[in-house]
């Protein structure tokens, strides 16, 4: 079997179409890449039928203060003025020193249109909340990899679901990462917000329009 295998990789070359080969392979990726920096926005499902579920279903993601909120889809819904993240996949452009933790895709998202500018979202390494921020900002901390899954419809983070509303002070939604599968137990005592309400959440890529 891998003899076979080694074969049929190796035909092209010998037959010499490997050009051709490497030309529809470089156009794939092309088509991959196009895929990946598609534009979408982040809509929320909920997992279950809770109270909280049921809070923050069809809420979207938005950005504010350096931190990923979940707000009204509308922006004249929503009660603190905030940027909707527009997000697509892109390589995280690691440094010399982090280049061996082959993160791979990053999510890049708009922080806002007039400048246009763009920054990553990610997960603090400490408290495990979802922020935004350029490169120094993030490198550090769970920048990906950030995949999609579901036939492409769902966000995964280190290829987990693991996302989670929980309820701030000011009653506004932010978004934390269950990154060691606790159910953030550890991360929330550590903030004194173990009895904040809190809803397991889906990230949905709602593809945007193209302009
Ligand atoms: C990244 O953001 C920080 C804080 O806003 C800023 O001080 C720094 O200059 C930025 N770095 C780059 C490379 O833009």
């Amino acid at each position: 079997m891998v003899i076979g295998l080694l074969t049929l990789v190796s035909i092209p070359t010998v037959t010499g179409a490997a050009l051709g080969v490497s030309e529809q392979r470089k156009a794939n990726e092309r088509k991959v890449d196009a895929r990946r920096m598609a534009k979408f926005n982040i809509d929320i499902q909920s997992t279950g039928d809770t109270e909280e579920d049921e809070q923050v279903h069809g809420k979207r993601i938005v950005l504010r203060d350096n931190k990923v909120y979940l707000d009204d889809p509308q922006p004249s819904n929503r009660k603190i003025p905030s940027h909707t993240a527009l997000a697509f996949y892109i390589d995280y452009p690691e440094l010399d020193e982090t280049k061996h933790l082959k993160r791979g895709l990053g999510l890049v998202t708009t922080i806002s249109d007039d400048p246009p500018m763009l920054n990553w979202i990610y997960a603090d390494k400490d408290t495990h909340e979802l922020k935004y921020g350029n490169r120094s900002q993030s490198v550090e901390h769970v920048v990906g990899p950030w995949d999609w899954a579901d036939e492409e419809t769902t966000i995964t983070l280190e290829e987990k679901h693991a996302l989670v509303a929980v309820e701030e002070e000011d009653g506004s939604w932010a978004v934390y990462f269950d990154r060691s599968g606790d159910e953030l137990e550890e991360v929330l005592e550590k903030q004194g917000k173990l009895d904040n309400a809190f809803a397991p959440i889906v990230f949905k890529r709602c593809m945007a329009e193209e302009p």
